[in-house]
Formats: C-alpha cells, structure tokens, sequence
C-alpha cells in the first residue's frame, strides 16, 4: 500500500484563510440580505495600473506572432525583469544584488514554503508569534515542525512580539538554524530600524543560521527603516529575501514575486544560489512571459507614479482604521504606518474568535482573528487597508456606531 505524507495528518484541519472564507460564505448564505464588508484576507481590491495592462497587452500580442512569440522561459526569469528589479530594488538603495541572484517567481507565498526544499529537515525553525501561518504550516508538511498540541508545535521556536516588547521579538535563547522574519510585518504592522535589523544580522552570522526575510510589504514604508535586509552589512552571508508584486501592483491574481539568494550565502562549500537554482529549474516552469512583461512595466516612471498612487490609496484606507478605531474608544490600535495591517487589541478581553464573530454578525465585517497567526495573537485582531476606501469608511463607520 502506498503511504502519504504523514505529516499532513498532525496539521490543523484548514489553512487560516481557508477556514475565514468558509465561515464567511456560510454567514453569507444564511443571511442574503446582509451587506458584508470583508477586510480579512491581504488582498487587494484596486485594478491593475493602466502602465501594467499595456504592457500585458502587448506581450499577449507578441505571443501571436511567431517572431516574438516565447515558449519556455529562462531559468530564474528573463534578464530584462531580473536586471530592473536589481537596478530598482537594490542599486538604487546601495546594496549590489547581480541579476542572478533574483530569482523570478510566481509569488513570495510559495517561494516562502519551497525554500524548505533546500533546508535538511532537521533543521530548527524559528518564527514571530503572531507570523504569517505559511511559514509554519509549511514547515510542518516536511516534518520540520513536530507535534501540534494547544496551539503550538513543540520543535518550533517560538519568538512571541507582544504590547510589551512592541512586537519586536527578542533573539531566541535557543539555537535557531532557520528564523523567518518579515518586515514591515504581517500580521502586526510593525517595522525594524537599521539597528534592530543588524542585531538579527549579528546574531544569524555568529549562530550560523539562516534568516528567511519576507518584505513582500516594503512598498509601504513611509519612514527611513530598511527596505532590504541586504542594506545591513553582512546579511548576503546569512540571508534569503522574499519580494512580491502582489501588494506592491496589485498582482495577488496575476502572480509575479522574486526571490533573493546571494552567492555568498553558503552552508560549508555548497551554494545556496546553485541550490535554489537546481529547486526551481527542477520544479519549476517559470513566471508566464507575460506576466513578468506586465512586472516590467512597474519599473518605468509611469509605473512607478501610478502603482505609488495605489498605495497611497491603501495607506489612507489604514490611516482611516486606525483613527476611527481610535475614535471608537479602542485603546491599542498598532501598525498602518509602514504597512497594510492594522493590529488592534480586542475590546472587554473578548478572545479573538469572540470578536470575530461578533463584528460578522453584528456589523457584517470580516477581520482576522489574531489568533489564527499564533498563539501570542490571541486577545488581537487584525483589519486589512487593502479594501475600497468606501467600504473601509463605511465599515469603521458600523464598528464605530456598534461600539
Ligand atoms: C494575508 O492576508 O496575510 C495575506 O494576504 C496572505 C498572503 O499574502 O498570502
């Protein structure tokens, strides 16, 4: 008889997102009449910039005709997304990533959960409690994680960000081979400076571990914090970086991200670039040519205007949260600053779920409970910036009436 995966059969039942949808729509079909504003789930609601549609317009023309048409696309992507992402993304901040160190992909979720092929399984995996659940749940399909009981995994380190550190997780007193990190984060909103981020440099080179940086939320910074983990000394021998056009253009259905892997990243004499180079070539087919024309077009200055116009958008949307949410009376209202997530505390000690279910049912918003990120995310709750500003008005207007 052949066997599963046995690891699956320890994981909770649904993926986060999956179980909110789901209690959603069943909400949704016992109550018709019913208007419901959703700002759970990060996605985004603004069209594609006008800049990015040409561009995916005239690559789909260039597909009809045979002397521009593409079939199988180069490993890692094409030079000509490869070489704007290093220009824009990392000469321009100072920090020298050769193109070939990018790696094109179809988004940071699953670049995110592939990486761990590269990675023994034995390895020690260290995550932020609250964290964004695909790096644990990812880490449990390859039996990384251990056994799941009260919350917890027990062979995960968990790094707990709480009102009192500021949602900054102390260094982890035990060994950590691989510490995933996300700046600005998700789910809190929080952002590390210059020196918090070279604490996590310094100590990643003296453990020898590997940091997982997702900064699939870096167009959002307004301050002068890193956009990188690369503009800290030392991180391109201690560092993988996660990047993605979903949030940054609007691509959470179009699908584009990159990976970073420097060549100076080594584990004894084997390369980790030569790795993840032998990971996707193997597994992967590559962006669609389309698709990575349509990422291009985010680098040309047209691009850039139009997609930073989205995100101004969006963080006036987060700017409206959180003062209605203060307004409304509550106490602990976090992030919207440098990121798309606002992190408040729920109101009389209602556990997350409890607060869930009454904003859905009382005012017909969906939020996502702080728990479902982790254990240290109970008694929190978290809104997303990435709704229409007439719904996320309308819904802080409801919450604000119910409070
Ligand atoms: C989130 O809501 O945390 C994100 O949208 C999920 C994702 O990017 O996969």
């Amino acid at each position: 008889m052949f066997k599963i995966n046995e690891n699956f059969l320890k994981m909770p039942k649904s993926y986060l997102f999956a179980d909110i949808a789901r209690r959603v729509n069943e909400f949704q079909a016992a109550h018709p009449e019913r208007s419901i504003i959703r700002l759970g789930i990060g996605d985004v609601t603004k069209p594609l910039a006008p800049e990015v549609i040409k561009s995916l317009h005239n690559a789909v023309d260039e597909m009809g005709v045979a002397e521009t048409f593409q079939g199988y696309g180069p490993d890692g992507g094409y030079d000509f997304l490869r070489n704007l992402i290093a220009e824009h993304d990392y000469h321009s901040r100072g920090v020298d990533i050769a193109a070939d160190e990018i790696f094109v992909s179809d988004g940071a979720k699953s670049d995110c959960g592939n990486i761990g092929d590269i990675f023994g399984t034995d390895n020690v995996v260290a995550v932020c409690d609250p964290v964004y659940p695909v790096y644990v749940d990812t880490n449990a399909m390859a039996g990384r994680a251990g056994t799941y009981s009260n919350d917890k995994w027990d062979n995960i380190v968990y790094m707990p960000c709480t009102l009192e550190n500021g949602f900054s997780p102390e260094l982890p007193k035990e060994h950590a081979d691989l510490i995933y990190l996300c700046y600005p984060n998700n789910p809190t909103g929080a952002s590390i400076t210059y020196e918090g981020l070279k604490k996590w440099v310094d100590f990643a080179i003296e453990q020898g571990s590997v940091i997982l940086y997702d900064s699939a939320y870096e167009a959002f910074i307004t301050e002068d914090i890193p956009h990188s983990i690369f503009e800290i000394e030392g991180a391109k021998s201690c560092a993988i970086e996660f990047r993605s056009f979903s949030k940054t253009a609007g691509f959470t259905g179009t699908r584009c991200g990159y990976t970073v892997v420097p060549k100076e990243l080594k584990c004894g004499e084997v390369s980790l670039n030569s790795l993840w180079l032998r990971r996707q070539s193997t597994k992967f087919n590559g962006t669609p040519y389309i698709v990575q024309r349509a990422a291009a077009a985010v680098y040309t200055p047209e691009g850039q205007r139009q997609i930073k116009g989205t995100i101004a958008y969006y963080l006036n949307n987060a700017k409206l949260i959180r003062e209605g949410l203060i307004s409304a009376g509550f106490e602990n209202v976090f992030g919207g600053i440098n990121a798309p997530y606002i992190w408040l505390k729920t109101p009389n000690k209602l556990t997350s779920w409890e607060f869930f279910d009454k904003l859905l049912n009382e005012v017909g918003v969906v939020g996502t409970p702080g728990s479902g990120f982790g254990p240290s995310g109970e008694h929190y709750f978290r809104l997303t910036a990435f709704g229409s500003t007439e719904n996320t008005k309308e819904a802080i207007a409801r919450i604000i009436r119910n409070a």
